[in-house]
């Protein structure tokens, strides 16, 4: 790497000229401390670079911060946390407290290789915004021994993650960028592991670039990427999803919730009817029961940004809101059919139609902008 470097000397002069703090989350990584200062250590004597080293630890109370002491340098430090602990809120402390114009993210188990920091450092010289170590780009590796599970779990998140941003892999923990730009970010909500791409998202990064890099297996240690971690992965999307959607993804929620409340109705229907309830009953307990469900799920998910008002005007509202939406559903279908549509045996559901949809948006929008708004 080094070698290559020195063939070209604009390239080099930009990196020499180049101070970085590099910003390392670190749980119960002892082990790997002393390697990860020895291997940036050699970067800095090799580059020139004044590179700053923090480990940002959520209390792990296993020598790591004797581990840091011990090394004796005044470019390495650790920060020890104990409040908002987790991986992402750990980075963006860290980034906060970096002295260097370039910020560097990367794992503590040597994962990700210091040697690849070179090369993304020159792309953010480049004009790039954002640079990933990559393992999805040409060039980019994996160790072999990954499980079908781990493969799967892997290309799963990554796929979800695409409507968000086309890079090649999103869910790496290893990154760098411009401490300027990480401090005109707003709204950062740091949930779990995906620090990156919650910066990629919220930044509104265009120029993205991705250095292929190997990605190794720990050698010391665990990974403490558990289902609980993953579960909160689902989360960050759906914040994701809404901070890039907007009102596209809160529609689309609105019409999945309504697809669960035909089901909800169809179900509690047969429930009745087997125990024999008459069918007027029983109609009425499906719509009544699917109409909670609705608005229960509505406010749980759909509008989750106003779940801390209070719930019985949201109840009467959404009624209200669903009572006036089938009224402005059976207004267009009889207009449209009287007055608009030719006399064809289709134009009865071409007019059913029409009005459901209208009669949905209206619902859509009484609940966004009047029952559950902010
Ligand atoms: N401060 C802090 N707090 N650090 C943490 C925490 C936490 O709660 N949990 C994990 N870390 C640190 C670890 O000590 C390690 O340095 C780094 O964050 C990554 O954690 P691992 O548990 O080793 O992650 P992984 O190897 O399973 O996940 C890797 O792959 C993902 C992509 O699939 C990491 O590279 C992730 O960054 C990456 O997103």
């Amino acid at each position: 790497m080094q070698e290559q470097i020195q063939d070209n000397e604009d390239l080099a002069e930009i990196i020499i000229k180049t101070n970085a703090s590099i910003i390392v989350p670190t749980y119960k990584e002892v082990e790997n401390i002393p390697l990860m200062i020895e291997r940036i250590d050699w970067l800095r004597q090799s580059l020139g670079v004044d590179l700053e080293l923090i480990f940002m630890d959520d209390d792990s109370r296993d020598g790591s911060v004797e581990a840091v002491e011990r090394a004796g340098y005044d470019w390495v430090r650790i920060i020890v946390r104990t409040e908002n602990r987790g991986l992402s809120p750990s980075v963006i402390e860290g980034f906060r407290a970096a002295r260097h114009p370039i910020l560097v993210c990367m794992d503590c188990d040597l994962s990700h290789p210091p040697e690849a920091i070179p090369q993304m450092i020159l792309a953010l010289g480049s004009g790039q915004q954002f640079v990933i170590g990559s393992r999805y780009v040409p060039g980019g590796s994996t160790d072999d021994d990954w499980g079908l599970f781990r493969w799967l779990n892997s290309t799963v998140a990554t796929l979800l993650a695409r409507p968000l941003t086309a890079v090649r892999d999103p869910m790496s923990g290893f990154f760098a960028l411009r401490k300027a730009d990480f401090d005109r970010a707003k709204d950062l909500n740091p949930v779990g592991y995906k620090i990156g791409l919650e910066l990629i998202v919220k930044c509104g990064f265009e120029n993205v670039a991705e250095v292929p890099i190997h990605f190794a297996d720990r050698l010391h240690g665990e990974s403490k990427l558990s289902l609980k971690e993953q579960l909160k992965y689902i989360r960050h999307l759906r914040r994701l999803y809404i901070h890039q959607f907007g009102n596209a993804m809160h529609f689309l929620q609105f019409m999945v919730v309504g697809a669960s409340g035909v089901v909800v109705n169809l179900t509690v229907l047969t429930i009745l009817l087997m125990l024999g309830v008459a069918d007027s009953g029983a109609l009425a307990g499906g719509i009544l029961v699917s109409l909670v469900s609705n608005f229960l799920l509505n406010r749980r998910f759909t509008f989750s940004y106003a779940r801390d008002n209070a719930i019985l005007p949201q109840f009467l509202g959404f009624l209200g809101a669903s009572a006036v939406g089938m009224v402005v559903n059976y207004a267009v279908a009889l207009y449209l059919r009287t007055s608009v549509l030719p006399e064809t045996p289709t134009a009865i559901y071409v007019a059913a139609l029409t009005g459901i949809v209208c009669g949905m948006i209206f619902n859509f929008l009484g609940n966004r902008y009047i029952v559950f708004r902010k």
